[in-house]
């Protein structure tokens, strides 16, 4: 994996305070990036990256007040870079701050800034795709690190799914499924359904049906398989017993968790339905 991120000096723009957890985030996103940025360099015509939830570009960790350079100035740094980055962000502040730090910086990179929600965008960001054909393939590493699954819905990635693309997405469940499985419970909640992609989450959630809590039942099942159009239970996680589902009926392309990226849980799951480098992570 990437090594300590570097220290940076205070530029004066909008520095978003994250937990000191947030930086083997950042770590893991840098090593994905890189990897994939170098794997298909001579694989695929062009090298598209993605990232729905950009921010602006660094963080400053809490506790020892250091600034590091975060997920879309990583993906720029690595080695062989994309040949397009596509950033969205709801914060149109966030979107300029990284607008300037990506011009101060000096990066020639093809760089499209699209300020807005993710899930409204969908259609624009598949636009800014270059399109797919026989002379030109295009491969694009998506990265999805919302704060809430209600920020990101399962519809966006199954759309932008149409297209290759690999997803790396952080599903958010210790910060929020956890904290708000009481209010996400109730019946006229549909903010699960709509992260989930389906309503199959609520006979799981129900009290008494595992002492994991909902962490754990999340970390379970909430994995995007673009192959299957649909989250499924991701094996290695399940606890013999806990789930009905035998072997032979888990998925022939069986998704990953990839790594927990702090103690508290909150995991990247990716799904690469192209490359199947899962591996490197565990
Ligand atoms: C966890 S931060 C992302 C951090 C980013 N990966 C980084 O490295 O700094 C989540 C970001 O998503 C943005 N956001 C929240 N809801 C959004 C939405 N629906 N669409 C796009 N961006 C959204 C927030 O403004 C915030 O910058």
């Amino acid at each position: 994996m990437s090594p300590r991120l570097p220290r940076l000096e205070d530029d004066g723009l909008l520095t978003p305070e994250v937990s000191p957890y947030a930086e083997q985030k950042y770590r893991l996103i840098a090593h994905m990036a890189a990897m994939v940025g170098t794997s298909m360099k001579s694989k695929w015509g062009q090298r598209v990256y993605l990232d729905l939830y950009c921010g602006p570009g660094r963080a400053r960790l809490r506790r020892s007040n250091e600034i590091i350079p975060a997920s879309p100035i990583l993906a720029l740094g690595i080695p062989d870079p994309f040949d397009r980055y596509i950033f969205c962000d709801v914060d149109v502040d966030r979107v300029d701050a990284l607008k300037s730090r990506v011009v101060a910086a000096g990066y020639q990179a093809d760089c499209r800034y699209l300020p807005g929600d993710s899930n409204v965008l969908v259609e624009e960001i598949l636009r800014e795709l270059p399109p797919f054909s026989r002379e030109q393939s295009v491969l694009t590493l998506c990265v999805a690190d919302p704060y809430r699954m209600e920020d990101l819905r399962f519809e966006t990635l199954a759309k932008l799914s149409e297209r290759y693309v690999d997803f790396l997405v952080l599903i958010p469940s210790y910060m929020d499924a956890n904290r708000n499985e009481l209010r996400y419970s109730e019946e006229a909640n549909k903010i699960v359904d709509a992260f989930l992609g389906n309503q199959s989450w609520r006979g799981l959630w129900a009290p008494g049906f595992s002492n994991w809590g909902p962490i754990r039942r999340l970390h379970c099942r909430a994995v995007y398989c673009p192959d299957g159009g649909a989250w499924v239970s991701a094996p290695r996680f399940e606890r013999p017993g806990a789930d009905s589902a035998s072997a032979e009926e888990r998925p022939a392309l069986s998704p990953r968790l990839l790594l927990e990226t702090s103690p508290r849980c909150e995991v990247l799951a990716g799904c690469a339905k192209v490359l199947d480098r899962s591996a490197v992570f565990v």
